[in-house]
């Protein structure tokens, strides 16, 4: 469990105001065959339904719903919970419709405390795989209503988006084993020195020599790693980072405790996507998960139990799985 991101960790996500998980794509929340996955089931919900977001993050998918339900007048009564503080309110003046959600901060899918019998539809979007699968299919089998349905994307191991984390992963290592960082650190503690004592020692303006020509290696290093890559986005902001503190033309712009702080926000940065990344490939279903996931269902009364490929830009993004409780 220790490639897990605990709740903490996740609450300060949420803090720095994103709508989803994904950093960079989905601004504007899911869209495309995602968003027609989910509005074909909401449209099955008769008007004034109940449904819950397991997971919910900031709030995406709850999101989805409640715009669905103003557009086509279903009045549904939507909650969200999650197990991390979480600040949907904060994102409320680029999404007003956040507003109509109940959201429940600190409430694990396992134990959600919510009345039984309640809801007509509980949902998840790349949440549900991170709880403890029995658990929270005994609650979400104690939570709905005779008729209603489960609905979830889980993240696969096979599909595009873990492809993409462990591609992210292999450009985070990279980044560390260059040592760029910590070389820039160290050019950048000689350089306050010179600027407070206005002077270095012989042996401090070799060191700083040797480390510019170490930090030059070690940048030109990963500029060619990231020409052999489709997508070579983290390893390319990580050394335009560094080059930019030691570009001439910023040398009288950024002092030189300015430049460690960047040095130390850009480690801490890698370090908190490596531990996403890692949370992501361990959370992600395989092939045996589900079927372990149709059994338990199964077991607990559900019928009409499926999964499914989900692709989305052409390539497979998820699975899905829905399941329903007889009337
Ligand atoms: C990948 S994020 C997805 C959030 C949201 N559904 C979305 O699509 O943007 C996973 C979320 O699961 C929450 N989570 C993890 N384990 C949980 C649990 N046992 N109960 C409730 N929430 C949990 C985390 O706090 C995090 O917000």
């Amino acid at each position: 469990m220790a490639e897990r991101l605990d709740a903490r960790q996740w609450g300060n996500w949420w803090t720095k105001n994103h709508l989803t998980s994904f950093h960079g794509h989905f601004h504007n929340n899911y869209d495309g065959p995602l968003r027609q996955f989910w509005e074909q089931h909401f449209a099955t919900l008769p008007e004034g339904a109940t449904i819950l977001d397991l997971a919910t993050g900031n709030g995406a998918l709850a999101l989805l719903a409640e715009e669905y339900s103003r557009q086509h007048q279903k009045n549904f009564h939507v909650t969200g919970i999650d197990y991390a503080e979480i600040q949907p309110g904060a994102l409320q003046e680029r999404h007003p419709l956040l507003g109509g959600i109940t959201f429940l901060s600190c409430t694990a899918m396992e134990a959600t405390g919510l009345e039984s019998a309640s809801q007509d539809m509980i949902m998840s979007q790349f949440g549900f795989e991170y709880g403890d699968m029995p658990a929270a299919i005994r609650e979400i089998r104690r939570l709905l209503k005779p008729g209603g349905c489960f609905h979830a994307m889980l993240h696969h191991q096979d599909s595009a988006v873990l492809a993409q984390a462990r591609e992210a992963l292999a450009q985070i290592k990279h980044c560390e084993k260059s040592a760029a960082a910590e070389t820039a650190s160290a050019l950048v503690e000689l350089q306050a020195r010179l600027a407070r004592e206005k002077k270095l020692s012989e042996k401090d303006q070799q060191k700083a020599r040797q480390l510019h020509q170490a930090l030059r290696e070690s940048l030109e290093k990963l500029n060619r790693y990231a020409r052999q890559l489709k997508d070579p986005s983290h390893v390319r902001m990580f050394t335009q980072s560094i080059m930019v503190l030691f570009d001439r033309r910023n040398a009288g712009r950024i002092s030189p405790p300015q430049r460690l702080q960047t040095i130390q926000r850009l480690m801490a940065e890698n370090e908190s996507y490596r531990q996403r990344m890692k949370d992501l490939r361990s959370a992600a279903y395989g092939n045996k998960d589900f079927q372990t996931l149709k059994k338990c269902l199964k077991q607990q009364g559900f019928i009409s139990v499926s999964t499914g490929s989900q692709e989305y830009a052409g390539r497979h993004f998820c699975h899905t799985v829905s399941a329903c409780l007889a009337d």
